[in-house]
């Protein structure tokens, strides 16, 4: 009896490919193939560019993406039912709105408290049309993102056997992100490219760019460019204005505001290359007396001229980027540096502050220089736990350290967004990287697996007032042992299952999960992105039949 019931739920498909799941949908078993004639019709007037783009872009893979059923026969057993199939004839748009239409990109980058993303999706089983609809253009996006995960092929057909299909979605938090790091290895913009298509896939909206680091500068700064003709790799590993301008627009295009990072006043010892009167031990050794990684060196902080510089720097490429947010880091800001540096210890003695106290002050310097360019600041959370400093009531506080700190972060009343190491980090588990060190391991052990990070609860511990701090979470990419070769495998799946905690919100079943996010992996490959297998394939194949007890 058992024997059979599995065997059955082997053989049918999975219900429903979607992914992230949507918050509220109700499907039936009803057969609907695609019309040889199928249009996407935009009952929207005025349409913005990257709307029609958009439409464009989700017909194109309806036709190319010829995704077979996760099934054993991969569909052969349908193909009756869906030849005989009713036929779905358009998929129509039209956006709820009373004032003017803005465009995605515009929705996608206004301050994330006011973001509207929301949509109702209906797919009829009796052949009339479906229907998107939507109070923002950013809405319609993810609907149509939406739309998009419903279709299998069969030879030659584009088909869904869940008719009829009613979605009304929204997401459960407004920060769905991804951390990549640019800086310990670069990658090419294409490379960020496709990661933001992949990103827009599951309903990522914030692209986290750490693009400077100690150990490369590659970010062309206007007024700045010594920086990166001295501190890049080369003279290729570079992001230019025009660079930045086209990341930016393809991510708002798909939904997608990019928050940059310039991460001060530690992880700066490249800076030492154009401006070395402003790095205190730099490239000191041993390096692990002066930093987390090598090489040592962080911005003289209690210096004036040092501090102006930043704030200046900071501002231009504030410019940059048209993001409400902007990140200054403040991570593993080193002490002992401070102490052994000369310079720093007779600014200190000359403005009669402690180290604290400078620390505050060139903060204030650095988010007064960005707020005239109407910036958000966003920090680490060493900023209001290990050194807290004067912070404006907006400031956004990334955990990373460890999900124990959360409740902390909480406490000192910041929003908040989770990118726990202990959750988050997709750079562990794969041995060390410093050198000489055969039986080293990465200091996050182990390897967060995407069964891990589904399980997080974002209000752990958290009174409920503390609770809606949360803005959201995500996984985060240091770049120390990853590079274009890996990129794709590395992220995917595992970005995904944290896409899906928090635009569906937690609680989710990784039993349940795991046959909507092989799906997730097969369609992400027929895209052009290579995500790594969860299973064998036979276990892909077979929802269910290699779980711990089947
Ligand atoms: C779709 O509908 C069928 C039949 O009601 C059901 O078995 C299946 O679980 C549904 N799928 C989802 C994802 O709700
Ligand atoms: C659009 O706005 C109306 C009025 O506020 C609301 O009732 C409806 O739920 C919204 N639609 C979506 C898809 O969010
Ligand atoms: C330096 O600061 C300390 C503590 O704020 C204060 O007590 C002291 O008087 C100051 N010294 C000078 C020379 O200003
Ligand atoms: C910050 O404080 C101001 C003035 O009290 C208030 O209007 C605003 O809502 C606060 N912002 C946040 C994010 O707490
Ligand atoms: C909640 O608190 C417990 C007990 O201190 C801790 O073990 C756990 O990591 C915390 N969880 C989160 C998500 O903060």
């Amino acid at each position: 009896m058992k024997l059979s019931v599995l065997t059955l739920s082997a053989l049918l498909p999975s219900a429903f490919a979607l992914w992230p799941l949507p918050t509220s949908y109700t499907n039936g078993t009803t057969p609907l193939r695609l019309s040889p004639f199928f249009d996407i019709k935009l009952n929207v007037h005025n349409a913005p560019a990257d709307l029609v783009a958009a439409v464009a872009r989700a017909k194109g893979f309806l036709k190319t993406d010829k995704l077979q059923a996760l099934v054993v026969d991969r569909g052969a057993s349908s193909a009756q039912a869906i030849s005989k199939a009713k036929t779905l004839p358009s998929l129509t748009i039209s956006l709820n709105t009373n004032g003017a239409v803005k465009s995605i990109s515009e929705e996608a980058i206004a301050p994330i408290d006011s973001r509207v993303e929301s949509y109702t999706l209906t797919v009829p089983a009796d052949g009339s049309g479906a229907v998107l609809k939507a109070n923002s253009t950013l809405g319609l996006y993810r609907g149509l993102t939406t739309f998009g995960q419903l279709w299998y092929e069969w030879d030659g057909s584009t088909y869904s056997l869940s008719a009829p299909i009613q979605i009304s979605d929204s997401p459960a938090y407004p920060y769905r992100g991804f951390m990549m790091d640019t800086a310990r290895n670069y990658y090419p913009v294409e490379d960020i490219l496709r990661t933001l298509d992949a990103m827009s896939w599951v309903k990522l909206n914030t692209l986290h760019w750490h693009i400077v680091d100690s150990q490369s500068f590659p970010l062309v700064i206007p007024g700045y460019t010594v920086l990166s003709e001295k501190g890049a790799y080369n003279a290729a590993s570079v992001y230019t204005s025009a660079d930045v301008k086209k990341v930016v627009a393809y991510a708002a295009a798909r939904g997608i505001d990019v928050l940059p990072e310039i991460d001060t006043p530690g992880h700066t010892a490249v800076i030492s290359k154009a401006f070395p009167e402003y790095i205190a031990c730099n490239e000191a050794t041993p390096w692990a007396s002066f930093a987390n990684e090598p090489p040592a060196g962080q911005l003289r902080l209690a210096d004036e001229k040092t501090s102006q510089f930043t704030a200046a720097m900071l501002k231009a490429v504030a410019t940059m980027f048209p993001s409400t947010l902007f990140s200054t880091g403040g991570d593993e800001i080193n002490q002992n540096c401070y102490t052994q540096d000369t310079e720093t210890q007779a600014s200190l003695a000359a403005s009669n502050k402690t180290f604290l106290q400078a620390l505050d002050t060139f903060t204030r310097v650095n988010h007064a220089a960005l707020r005239t360019e109407g910036k958000t600041a966003v920090v680490w959370e060493e900023m209001v736990l290990d050194n807290p400093v004067t912070l404006a009531n907006d400031t956004l506080v990334l955990v990373w350290v460890s999900s124990a700190n959360v409740a902390a972060v909480a406490a000192t009343g910041h929003r908040l967004v989770h990118a726990a190491s202990d959750y988050f980090y997709l750079d562990c588990g794969h041995g060390a990287w410093v050198g000489d060190f055969p039986t080293g391991n990465s200091w996050c052990d182990p390897f967060k697996s995407w069964q891990h990070a589904y399980t997080f609860d974002p209000v752990a511990n958290l009174t409920t007032t503390e609770a809606d701090l949360v803005l959201g979470g995500q996984s985060l990419l240091w770049a120390e042992q990853s590079s274009r070769e890996s990129l794709d495998a590395t992220i995917w799946p595992r970005a995904a299952s944290t896409a899906e905690l928090f635009w569906s919100g937690p609680g989710g079943d990784v039993q349940k999960a795991l046959p909507r996010l092989h799906e997730a992996v097969y369609r992400f490959r027929t895209r052009g992105v290579a995500a790594n297998a969860l299973q064998p394939e036979w276990c892909a194949l077979r929802p269910g039949a290699c779980d711990l007890t089947a």
